[in-house]
C-alpha cells in the first residue's frame, strides 16, 4: 500500500458499473477524489448513491470499472481491507453495535482497523464531545442525533486518510446537523479527504469543495461547488 502523496488522486473511480444481480444501477461512473478535499454527492432517493459507496467500501463488487485508493488498485480487495487500506465507512442510518458500549463500539473499530495514529479515540471524541458523557452507555440507547455522531466517530477512529458519510444529516434535529456540519469541515481541514452524500444544498455548498450529482445511475453534473449553482442544482435534483 502507498501512502497519500500529492502524486496520485486520494479516489480514482474509472468506468465503473455495478448493481444488484440483473438489476444494473451504476453506469459508466467516473470520479476522482484530490487530497484534503471534501467530495459531495446530492440526487434524489435511488438514483444510486448508497449502492456507490457500498462499491466503494467493497460491499459490492462492480461488474465493470476500477477503484484506486491512493493509487493502488482496490477493485478486488475484501471491505475488511479497504478499512485498513484507509477507507472509514459510516453508512446510512447511523447503525451502530447496538449491545455495546459507545466506548467499545470505538474500541472494536480502532482494533479491527490496525491502523496507527496517536490517541484516535480521542481525537474522534473531540470532534464529537456529545459522546464523552455517553462512554458507558450501550449504542443501542441512543438517540438518532448521538446515534450519527457514534457512527462517524467510529469510522474515524480508523483513522482513515477517506471518510465516506452517507446521509449524515438524514433525520437529525437543526443544531446537531450544525454540529456534524462544522465537525466535517474541521476533519477535512486536519487533512482527510472526505466523500459525503448528503440531501441538504445548504449544508453541501457550505461543507464541500465539489459537488456531484448523479440521476438515474449516472453522473450528470461534476465539477467545484461554485459551478452549482442553487438555480441549477434544484432544477437538477427535482427538489
Ligand atoms: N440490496 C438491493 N438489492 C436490489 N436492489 C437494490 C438493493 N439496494 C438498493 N437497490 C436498488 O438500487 C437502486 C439504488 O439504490 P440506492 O440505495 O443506491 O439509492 P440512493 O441514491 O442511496 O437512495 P436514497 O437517497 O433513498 O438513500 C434503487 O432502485 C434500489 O431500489
Ligand atoms: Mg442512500
Amino acid at each position: 500500500m502507498t501512502t497519500p502523496t500529492d502524486h496520485h488522486p486520494t479516489l480514482q473511480i474509472t468506468g465503473l458499473n455495478a448493481g444488484y444481480g440483473r438489476a444494473h444501477v451504476l453506469f459508466d461512473i467516473d470520479l476522482t477524489i484530490h487530497p484534503g478535499t471534501v467530495a459531495c454527492i446530492m440526487g434524489r432517493n435511488g438514483v444510486g448513491k448508497t449502492t456507490l459507496l457500498n462499491t466503494i467500501a467493497g460491499l459490492i463488487t462492480p461488474t465493470t470499472g476500477t477503484i484506486h485508493l491512493n493509487g493502488t488498485d482496490i477493485t478486488r480487495t475484501p471491505p475488511h481491507t479497504r478499512i485498513r487500506n484507509g477507507i472509514g465507512y459510516a453508512p446510512q442510518g447511523h447503525e451502530t453495535f447496538a449491545p455495546l458500549t459507545v466506548a467499545d463500539n470505538l474500541h472494536v473499530a480502532h482494533q479491527a482497523a490496525k491502523r496507527g495514529g496517536p490517541d484516535p479515540i480521542g481525537t474522534a471524541l473531540a470532534h464529537f464531545p456529545r459522546l464523552t458523557p455517553l462512554l458507558d452507555r450501550r449504542a443501542g440507547l441512543l438517540s438518532g442525533g448521538q446515534a450519527q455522531q457514534l457512527a462517524i466517530a467510529r469510522a474515524l477512529v480508523t483513522n482513515p486518510d477517506l471518510l465516506i458519510l452517507d446521509e449524515p444529516t438524514e433525520g437529525i434535529q437543526p443544531n446537531i446537523v450544525t454540529e456534524i456540519e462544522n465537525a466535517i469541515t474541521d476533519i477535512a481541514a486536519q487533512g482527510t479527504t472526505i466523500l459525503l452524500v448528503e440531501q441538504y444544498l445548504d449544508v453541501a455548498l457550505r461543507c464541500a469543495d465539489t459537488v456531484t450529482v448523479i440521476d438515474g445511475g449516472r453522473i450528470t453534473h461534476t465539477g467545484p461547488k461554485d459551478d452549482l449553482t442553487e438555480e441549477a442544482a434544484h432544477t437538477l435534483l427535482a427538489i
